[in-house]
């Protein structure tokens, strides 16, 4: 795999999007090996999976802009559809799974430490869904996840102005559960990973199918809405003209 990393610590999986270069930046090819990677990680003994970006500077910034900025709708179904059903393996995976965010989660990389059951994080940490201004909408459940962790109306306000919430605020609105300094974090995250994988298998895996069901359903009526929608934005003159802005500012 070019892209993504795993590696096993007795019972601990450690998953790494590994495309520094574009901050991890999610792109199909991105998305395909996750999926694959995710499958492998079921298939081994592994009791539980750390998600997290290569680097210190981005656990992920995102879908790829340069790949969505020249999509038909027709291609931002498909893109969306593959990130939503890779990201829905994720978080029904039998194994619980932790999110360990060092730098910018935004966007899909949001969207990708939402899919995972816990979130711990850095004090560098940075949550945003910037979608509205690149003239589309979050393409990978976060309008769905993001409402059920903070609850609707601040889910909104978030989405809405795209601002940047940073790790303090991310602890006090239940969007991760815990803040460690850089260096802390992932021997933290190490460490929650080892005590979850040192309880019977068999209870933990009921736990998680049985929370699931508080949300699954209603979480997959809403990801296939948003998928249209998604795909519906690429219709128009916004969505071009500020990706275009975007990739610009680069040149
Ligand atoms: N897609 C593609 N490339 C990206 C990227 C993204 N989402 N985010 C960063 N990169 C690339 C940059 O283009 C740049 O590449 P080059 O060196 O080749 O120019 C490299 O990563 C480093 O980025 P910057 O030079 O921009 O670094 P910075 O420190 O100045 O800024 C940042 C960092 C604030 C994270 C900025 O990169 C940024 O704003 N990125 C985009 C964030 C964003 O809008 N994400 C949401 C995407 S839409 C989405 O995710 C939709 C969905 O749900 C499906």
């Amino acid at each position: 795999m070019e892209y993504i990393k795993l590696e096993y610590s007795g019972a601990v999986a450690t998953l790494t999007i590994n495309r520094p270069k574009a901050l991890n930046a999610l792109n199909s090819a991105v998305l395909s090996e996750l999926s694959a990677a995710i499958d492998e990680v079921s298939a081994s003994s592994a009791r539980c999976l750390i998600v997290r970006g290569e680097g210190t500077k981005a656990f992920v910034a995102g879908a790829d802009i340069a790949e969505m900025s020249n999509m038909t709708s027709e291609q931002a179904l498909e893109f969306g559809r593959l990130g939503t059903a890779v990201f829905k393996k994720l978080e029904r995976m039998a194994i619980p799974t932790i999110a360990a965010v060092c730098g910018y989660a935004l966007g899909g990389g949001c969207e990708l430490a939402m899919a995972c059951d816990i979130r711990l994080v850095s004090d560098t940490a940075a949550f945003a869904q910037p979608e509205t201004g690149l003239g589309i909408i979050p393409g990978f459940g976060g309008t769905q996840r993001l409402p059920l962790l903070v609850g609707v109306s601040r889910a909104k306000e978030i989405l809405f102005t795209g601002r940047r919430v940073k790790a303090e605020e991310a602890l006090s609105i239940g969007l991760c559960s815990g803040v460690y300094t850089v260096d802390e974090l992932f021997p933290a995250a190490q460490a929650m990973a080892e005590k979850i994988a040192s309880f019977p298998p068999n209870a933990m895996r009921a736990t998680k199918l049985a929370a699931n069901q508080a949300f699954a359903a209603n979480v997959d009526a809403g990801i296939s809405a948003e998928n249209r929608i998604f795909a519906a934005c690429f219709d128009g003159e916004e969505q071009k003209q500020c990706m275009d802005a975007f990739l610009n500012k680069k040149k």
